[in-house]
């Protein structure tokens, strides 16, 4: 064959007319007098056109047996199809680089168990395509938005000593002499000492718990970006969480169209969250508001997800919901000081029944009240020391939070559950492939 480079279909649309060379997958083939090939090459699909007249003999044979997600290879002519405007290929001729025999999962409809038993295949189906794409986009926007805006990458160790979210989520691992190392629940207690060397830093990577609930929102490994910034109180992250996520809500608008498409999002919501001021409410109203609509929440307990659900149901924005009862949060927040038995906490909420996608707000710099929550907490001192070296040394306010990709991903693209936003998912119960 010809020493002509090969295109990717993502740039047929600027070479009509001209004759090009493509490679990849069969999506598709169907067979008639004219034999149509749907091509996937990872940039885009396309159709290719093997007539008898255009293409040679063994091509055009070649093309009339072609298995779905066999590899090969084509030299062809690329036009506009006539009614849709879309690039399509008249193929010339055609070469098979590796065949398929009976893809497992074909277009009928398959049970979610078969499919994620074949995650490594499943990746091909076009709706998968479309949400890892909004998943990349959704990482690159992250780390444009802190890069942009004077954040410095601090990455936090992913093996650590001590818990961050509490001690029932956490994942052991032997470590060598020091007995049991746990997999991190939150890179945050490793930010907050990187605020006094560079102001405002994040990480990005992944994050584990234990997670013995199987619910649609919980993966027991997933990935959080967690900025943390010095002199910052709780509005200022707030703030700063509604700027990141309108930032990334208009990354995926203006550059995952084709993708929005293809899982059948209606952008209208999207457009509405990006184009407004997010809803605010206090821990304090959002139970009061829960009771009205009838949930049985009583004052100081945490939100379940369908409490969750509730309030966001006649909301069309997120949700800021601030100021919660210290009890049920973390040991390093810092309490409100109008009302000691809160503290400054906030979480997101996405509207359409979403919930939490992000939760942060401000630490405790004051070292002895950090003391007395790391014994309320029964944490031991000893794993903690470096962390409150940090109130020893220039203690100031600061404040971050952690949104969770995952859901991110799963609210924009509107999808029944997270394990579809992560390319091999991880819950309890799905360890494989
Ligand atoms: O609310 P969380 O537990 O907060 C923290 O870990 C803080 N240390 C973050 C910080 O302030 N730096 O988790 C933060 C976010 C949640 O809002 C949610 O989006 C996601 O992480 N998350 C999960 N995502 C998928 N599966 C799980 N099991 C998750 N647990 C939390
Ligand atoms: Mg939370």
């Amino acid at each position: 064959m010809s020493s002509q480079p090969f295109t990717e279909v993502r740039f047929l649309a600027g070479q009509i007319g001209e004759t090009v060379r493509l490679r990849g997958w069969v999506r598709n083939a169907r067979t008639s007098k004219t034999r149509f090939v749907e091509l996937r090459d990872g940039s885009g699909f396309v159709q290719c056109v093997v007539g008898a007249a255009d293409a040679d003999p063994e091509s055009y044979e070649l093309a009339g047996k072609l298995t779905q997600e066999s590899a090969i290879s084509l030299r062809g002519i690329v036009q506009q199809h006539p009614k849709t405007g879309q690039p399509e290929v008249l193929v010339q001729s055609l070469e098979l680089i590796g065949g398929s025999t009976d893809f497992p999962i074909t277009p009928k409809e398959h049970g979610t168990e078969f499919l994620m038993e074949n995650r490594h295949l499943w990746l091909r189906s076009k709706r998968q395509w479309a949400i890892l794409r909004i998943r990349h986009t959704l990482v690159k926007g992250i780390r444009d938005f802190f890069d942009e805006d004077g954040f410095t990458l601090l990455d936090s160790p992913i093996l650590t000593p001590s818990a961050c979210e509490g001690t029932s989520t956490l994942f052991g691992t032997d470590y060598f002499h020091e007995g049991t190392a746990f997999l991190s629940q939150s890179g945050q207690l490793y930010q907050e000492p990187g605020i006094a060397a560079f102001g405002k830093v994040y990480c990005f990577g992944p994050t584990f718990r234990a997670e013995k609930s199987k619910t649609r929102r919980h993966l027991t490994e997933f990935w959080m970006v967690e900025p943390e910034v010095a002199f910052a109180h709780l509005d200022d992250v707030m703030v700063l969480g509604e700027r990141m996520t309108k930032f990334l809500l208009q990354r995926v608008l203006e550059g995952r169209q084709e993708e929005l498409k293809i899982l059948e999002r209606d952008t209208a919501p999207l457009e509405t969250a990006l184009n407004n001021a997010f809803a605010h409410m206090s821990y304090t109203e959002a139970v009061d508001k829960l009771k009205e609509l009838g949930s049985d929440i009583n004052w100081g307990e945490d939100f379940g997800n369908d409490d969750e659900t509730m309030l966001m149901t006649a909301l069309d924005r997120p949700l800021w919901v601030s100021k919660f009862p210290k009890a049920f949060k973390a040991f390093y927040m810092e309490p409100d000081p109008v009302d000691p038995r809160l503290a400054l906490g906030a979480d997101l909420l996405a509207p359409e029944g979403y919930g939490e996608v992000i939760g942060g707000g401000e630490r405790a710099s004051d070292l002895q009240y950090l003391l007395d929550q790391i014994k309320v907490h029964e944490l031991n001192r000893a794993d903690y020391e470096w962390y409150l070296d940090i109130r020893k040394y220039g203690s100031v306010p600061h404040a971050g939070f952690g949104m969770g990709l995952e859901r991110a991903v799963a609210w924009i693209c509107k999808l029944p559950h997270v394990r579809e936003t992560i390319p091999y998912p991880r819950m309890m119960g799905t360890l494989r492939p």
